[in-house]
């Protein structure tokens, strides 16, 4: 008697071609996937060294500028510094300013996706084979329901920012001999003013942020509502591009530092625009 062989479900062949074959690294992706993780892991891994090296030096925060002669101090403060505590038991100042920082951008939404796939390829990227399959179920356990202490960091991000605010306006005063301050803007002022302006766009995008905002309401009618919903457009715009912000304020800070510290160590002079 004759058989009829049935046909082999459609869905089971679809879905063997869509998710890859098991092994790290194993994808049918044919575009250069790796790159994004890569330049994610060289670009964090370039700023901590840094950030490490330059929080071990010590202060850096008064420099020299010329101006017609005059001999004129500068007020710059490393971001890297600020506030400045002064050092205790002998350690950097910084090692008591940056855990605040560095906790709110280790706890980012943004930079836990990136790093869970530079650092620790879980996975590698969409559809791309990690080393233990679907190991990854969310951050409902420990260690990585740490991560939910996120909104605290904001709080303190927030405050280490109104710092940043404070030294960028004193840069904008210049000190003569004579002990006089004047008004002034130099090349570092500018740096110091773009850095204040690019970490407040980081840090006022932060999703945990729009939901304090505006994630617990039904509706923004009524009441002070309108004000709030104004908060809540404006940081939403923010956080529409909070990856974009995240770097550039990341490059930013990071230059600051190197700003400040090679002009306090006489490598090159700020040059005073007026
Ligand atoms: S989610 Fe990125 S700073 Fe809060």
């Amino acid at each position: 008697m004759a058989t009829t062989e049935a046909a082999p479900p459609r869905i089971a062949t679809t879905r063997a071609r869509r998710e890859h074959p098991p092994g790290l690294g194993v994808t049918w992706r044919r575009d250069n996937w790796w790159l994004q993780p890569l330049a994610v892991f060289l670009g964090l891994s370039a700023f901590g060294v840094y950030s490490t090296w330059a929080a071990l030096q010590g202060v850096y925060y008064s420099c020299s500028t010329a101006q017609q002669g005059l001999n004129l101090t500068c007020n710059y403060l490393s971001p890297f510094y600020s506030p400045l505590l002064g050092e205790w038991w002998g350690l950097s100042p910084a090692v008591f300013i940056l855990w605040m920082p560095l906790g709110f951008r280790a706890t980012c939404y943004y930079y836990r996706k990136a790093y869970y796939r530079a650092f620790f390829l879980d996975p590698p990227a969409c559809n791309v084979g990690e080393a233990r399959e679907h190991s990854y179920c969310g951050e409902n356990a420990m260690p990585l329901k740490l991560q939910n202490i996120h909104r605290y960091f904001l709080y303190l991000a927030i405050l280490v920012l109104a710092f940043l605010w404070k030294d960028a306006y004193e840069g904008f005063l210049f000190r003569s001999d004579s002990g006089e301050m004047a008004f002034g803007v130099g090349i570092g002022t500018i740096v110091l003013l773009a850095n204040c302006v690019f970490l407040s766009f980081y840090t006022l995008g932060c999703h945990s942020l729009r939901h304090l905002i505006g994630g617990r309401l039904d509706s923004f009618h009524g009441g002070s509502c309108a004000t709030r919903h104004q908060c809540w457009k404006g940081v939403t715009k923010l956080n529409e591009h909070h990856q974009l912000w995240a770097w550039v304020s990341l490059v930013v800070v990071g230059f600051t530092d190197f700003y400040v510290r090679m002009v306090a160590m006489g490598v090159f002079n700020d040059l005073r625009l007026f």
